[in-house]
């Protein structure tokens, strides 16, 4: 249990809060490279800032202001140039860094070096990695991108998937380090849904353990022991706001105080013998969270836990909550937290912040799935695995997967569509 006043510091994060000083020290993805393929211009909300995300003809992107510093006119409706995001109202241009580049009547009828002085926007830095687009608002200096070890495997199908979810982002971190949810939300209320009894393996035995990228977890159900990869191995609470599976990552990046973009990157090896396989361009695609009725989809993983996130409300209250046993992860993270928000006031790094370029070029995360990611394994293998036979059988992650991504995977996996 929280005070309202503890809870305020978790969850609050535009600008000038703890919270949101904090995450911004972070590097964030908000989309994939191939979402500005065709519209090279994006709006976007990041922690409570109007935004757009464009990629200039020069190829160079660009996260700025959404609001022109002329008279206000909405860059979202801009239009890119070989440097840079002009606006569409009266032509005033501005640089990635958000540097007022050009007024044109000015230059006109009163040219004045000075007459740009005051104009600039917000600018932020965007590097892509992995297909994905990765934003820093933070302070100066800028820190590494760090290279998460599983965006170095080759020979692999990847794709980006985000849906967008009406609650704080702070809940539906927690849900990256909670695993008895998985028994019930995933297992048991699947069956449910499909009108069986549940009757899936209890857990028997959790253990929570904090390295420099966050918390792994470890359990054991019935059935199990001390030797299977989710305990030896077990999974990632990566920090500050993500969850590492094995076989994909998600990410929940604060929109604003009440809605959360959830951005999820996934990747499935191909089979053994079908090496090399080139992705020229990772699809990104959107995943509806309500369907036609505006009821939550709860079909999918992630739809599931969706459910879960948005009924604690828009913001959960803490003050209320009553915590037992398996939730002791949840209160080890936010005790992390709220350390880290004690070292951002104080001006130094939060957990995880890398500053050595060689330690941010291959960052290793503990991966239950290593040897099927790296070394790959024949096709009639795959059924020997839950996770893998699953993923060759359809996407249960997101509700939505878009048919043309479905048939470039069963080719690359040599499977029918
Ligand atoms: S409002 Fe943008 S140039 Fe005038
Ligand atoms: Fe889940």
């Amino acid at each position: 249990m929280l005070s309202a006043a503890r809870n305020e510091m978790l969850t609050r994060v535009g600008p000038g809060t703890p919270m949101g000083n904090l995450l911004r020290r972070y590097w964030m993805p908000v989309a994939g490279a191939s979402d500005l393929a065709q519209n090279r211009i994006k709006p976007v909300r990041l922690m409570g800032e109007d935004l757009v995300l464009y990629k200039d003809l020069g190829g160079r992107y660009g996260l700025v202001a959404r609001r022109c510093s002329h008279r206000g006119a909405d860059l979202a409706y801009g239009m890119v140039e070989e440097q840079g995001l002009r606006c569409s109202y009266h032509g005033w241009k501005f640089d990635e860094a958000g540097a007022c580049i050009e007024q044109p009547y000015e230059e006109i009828a009163n040219p004045n070096p000075k007459s740009r002085d005051g104009c600039a926007i917000a600018g932020y830095p965007v590097r892509e990695l992995a297909g994905l687009l990765w934003v820093y608002m933070g302070p100066q200096p800028v820190p590494e991108l760090p290279v998460f070890e599983p965006f170095t495997y080759r020979n692999g199908f990847r794709e980006i998937v985000t849906a967008e979810v009406p609650c704080n982002w702070f809940q539906c971190q927690e849900n990256s380090i909670d695993p008895v949810h998985f028994e019930w939300m995933h297992e048991n209320w699947s069956a449910n849904l499909r009108g069986h009894n549940g009757s899936a393996a209890r857990h028997l035995k959790l253990k929570f353990e904090e390295f420099e990228h966050g918390f792994v977890y470890r359990r054991i159900r019935e059935g199990g022991n001390e030797t299977d990869p989710n305990w030896t191995v077990g999974r990632v609470a990566l920090w500050p706001n993500a969850f590492y599976l094995g076989m994909h990552f998600e990410w929940r990046v604060p929109v604003d105080d009440q809605n959360t973009l959830s951005i999820s990157w996934f990747f499935m090896r191909v089979p053994k013998g079908r090496e090399p396989y080139v992705q020229d361009e990772v699809p990104a695609w959107v995943s509806p969270v309500r369907d036609a009725n505006g009821q939550w989809i709860v079909s999918h993983v992630v739809n599931q836990d969706i459910v879960g996130w948005v009924g604690q409300g828009r913001i959960a209250d803490r003050s209320r909550e009553n915590l037992r046993s398996s939730d002791l992860g949840i209160v080890e993270m936010r005790k992390r937290f709220f350390a880290d928000l004690d070292k951002v006031a104080a001006g130094r790094d939060p957990s995880g912040i890398l500053r050595d370029p060689q330690a941010a070029s291959c960052v290793p995360l503990p991966d239950i799935m290593r040897k099927y990611n790296v070394e790959g394994v024949p096709l009639a293998d795959y059924d020997k695995h839950p996770l893998m036979r699953e993923r060759l059988a359809g996407f249960r992650h997101h509700y939505g997967q878009p048919a043309e991504v479905r048939r470039a995977f069963a080719e690359a996996m040599g499977i029918e569509g």
